[in-house]
């Protein structure tokens, strides 16, 4: 069982999963980092399962990672991502149906993670400006509480169900 870790990581927060995933798993494994492949180039028959990471851009998977993920096919792959958003409620659920319908209906996706990553202090610095213009706009207030709640983010447990859920793909992969 050969398996590949290509993430998409702005911050480092998908970085820090991809790399405790690599860490966890058993087998041939390698580790790539989207940015730097040459021209999104990879040979992906040489792996049997492919875990593809990205973090969460305006609701949907982030646009180098998205160009990648379009160009992959007959493979099976295992998803993972992270976002500013809390696990809790329907919101990650739903951003990780969004991520599955960008793939090629080829591949076979065995299964998918989110969870939380902290929120760069650039966007916290935008939504303070957006709340002095729009004082009484619940959205802005609810995304700045949101930025301090995320400051802790991907936390240990985070961490630990991540690697759970790269073993059990391991597992159910070498099954299949
Ligand atoms: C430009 C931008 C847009 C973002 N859009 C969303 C979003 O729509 N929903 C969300 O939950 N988090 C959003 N985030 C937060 C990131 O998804 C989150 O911080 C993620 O963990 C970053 O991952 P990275 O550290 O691997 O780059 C956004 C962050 C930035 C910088």
């Amino acid at each position: 069982m050969k398996s590949l870790i290509l993430y998409s990581s702005s911050t480092g927060n998908t970085k820090k999963i991809a790399h405790s995933i690599y860490d966890a798993i058993q087998g041939g494994k390698e580790i790539k980092n989207i940015s730097e492949l040459i021209d999104n180039n990879v040979d992906y028959e040489n792996y049997d399962i492919i875990f593809l990471g990205y973090w969460v851009d305006k609701g949907i998977c982030d646009k180098n990672s998205k160009l990648v993920f379009e160009n992959i096919h007959n493979k099976k792959l295992a998803l993972f991502g992270t976002m500013g958003a809390s696990t809790k409620g329907n919101y990650g659920i739903n951003i990780m149906d969004k991520v599955k319908d960008v793939f090629s209906k080829d591949n076979e996706i065995v299964g998918s993670f989110i969870c939380q990553g902290k929120i760069a202090e650039g966007l916290k610095v935008k939504y303070e400006e957006m709340l002095k213009l729009h004082p009484e706009n619940e959205h802005i207030c609810e995304q700045l509480n949101n930025h301090e709640e995320s400051q802790s983010h991907p936390d240990e447990q985070e961490i630990s169900e991540a690697v759970r859920f790269a073993k059990d793909i391991i597992a159910k992969a070498s099954n299949m």
